[in-house]
């Protein structure tokens, strides 16, 4: 039974912001009634963790407005078993095993123990996060609109993301995530500054893989932003592409919010800098662009057009210079239509780089102007 617990107001830095805080069960809401104005984005999540460690009876974890909501579950979660070790734990365990092996056998290896340790770590999390650990009980989901089908698992379909995982809790593959580990190092080995975000995130094992990359290499002052309607993808009614309909109807994409958070916290990466955004792009992406100084990764996995012009018009402009794209649909999907028009109307030509068969990703090596009219007037075409 929901009740309302709170009212209160506040003045932030540059935003009037009225909020109510609601008890659903064990979860307390806060419900944003006016939309946050230029909130400053160092105040912007520090307010959520202030709120939560000052008083857990009462942690305000989930900011909710009319059309989308920021969450950061991790007091919350208290119920979902962990199921792996954190990040921190499997690098202390894995190597005192590399030291103690490396005291006892003869052969020397270059790399630190360190470095062994993140890179066994990472293989294993790739097992985990893929399903492949599963071994004979995993399947696969034939990608397909309407309802799901089971089929024997094939583990070269898996590795290149082209399944659709069963147990697993991504459907990226092998290649792609292998991929992602190398973008993150290559901007902690750079400093180029910002957070990882994934739009589109299903189970979220991508996001949850990015995660432990970021806590393994010690980063964890970069925030991880987990987007996703948690309800599936929107009905394509906008009409900025034709290829935008019919991807509503796969029930299978559809993941609930508890349940990707729930995930996180089984493979032992949930933590206060993991940050959840509720709603559909088109919502939520105007407000949480406000509230993000820069970013280092963007990964945008939400297939259609309007799911990649929604993301990329906000916040292609907070990317830093030697930051990447990474775009999950490139080959053959309305998303790679949406970037080429994105590129032409910004008179970009980024070198794409292709991760396998469906996927790729460029650096931004350059300040963009993003032609904001644009999107208020829906003309993403660039001779429009
Ligand atoms: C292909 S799945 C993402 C797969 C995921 N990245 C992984 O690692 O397995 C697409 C996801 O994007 C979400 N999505 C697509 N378009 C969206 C939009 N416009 N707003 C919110 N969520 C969207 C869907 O709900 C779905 O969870």
């Amino acid at each position: 039974m929901a009740y309302y617990c709170l009212f209160v107001s506040f003045l932030a830095s540059s935003g009037f912001i009225i909020f109510t805080c609601q008890r659903v069960g064990r979860i307390n809401v806060i419900d944003f009634m006016t939309v946050v104005q230029e909130q400053d984005s160092s105040t912007a999540f520090a307010d959520l963790r202030t709120a939560s460690v000052e008083n857990p009876e009462q942690v305000c974890h989930e900011v909710e407005g009319a059309e989308f909501r920021i969450f950061c579950p991790f007091f919350q979660i208290v119920t979902d078993p962990q199921v792996l070790h954190a990040p921190e734990d499997w690098i202390t365990r894995l190597a005192a095993r590399f030291s103690w092996l490396d005291s006892i056998t003869a052969e020397q290896d270059s790399r630190s123990v360190e470095t062994r340790s993140q890179a066994a770590y990472f293989e294993f999390l790739e097992m985990y996060v893929t399903g492949l650990c599963f071994g004979a009980a995993e399947y696969s989901i034939e990608p397909s609109f309407g309802p799901p089908t089971k089929v024997a698992l094939n583990e070269d379909r898996r590795r290149g993301g082209l399944d659709w995982a069963y147990l697993g809790d991504t459907m990226t593959g092998s290649l792609r995530i292998k991929s992602v580990r190398g973008l993150l190092q290559d901007v902690f080995s750079k400093n180029i500054s910002g957070h990882f975000i994934e739009t589109g995130v299903w189970r979220g094992g991508m996001s949850i893989f990015a995660r432990g990359v970021i806590r393994a290499m010690n980063q964890t002052h970069r925030k991880s932003f987990v987007c996703d309607s948690f309800r599936g993808l929107p009905p394509g009614d906008r009409d900025l592409d034709n290829q935008d309909k019919g991807w509503d109807n796969m029930p299978y994409l559809a993941v609930a919010d508890e349940i990707v958070a729930g995930n996180f916290k089984a493979a032992g990466v949930l933590d206060p800098n993991v940050i959840f955004v509720k709603g559909f792009f088109k919502d939520s992406m105007p407000e949480l662009a406000k509230m993000i100084d820069s970013l280092a990764i963007m990964r945008l996995d939400g297939d259609m057009y309007e799911s990649t012009v929604d993301v990329l018009y906000h916040l292609y402009g907070k990317l830093s210079i030697g930051g990447y794209v990474i775009m999950d649909d490139w080959t053959g999907f309305p998303s790679r239509t949406a970037c080429l028009d994105f590129f032409s109307a910004h008179g970009i030509s980024p070198s794409v780089i292709l991760v396998d068969d469906l996927s790729a990703y460029w650096q931004k090596n350059e300040h963009v102007d993003i032609q904001y009219w644009r999107y208020e007037q829906l003309k993403f075409k660039s001779e429009a």
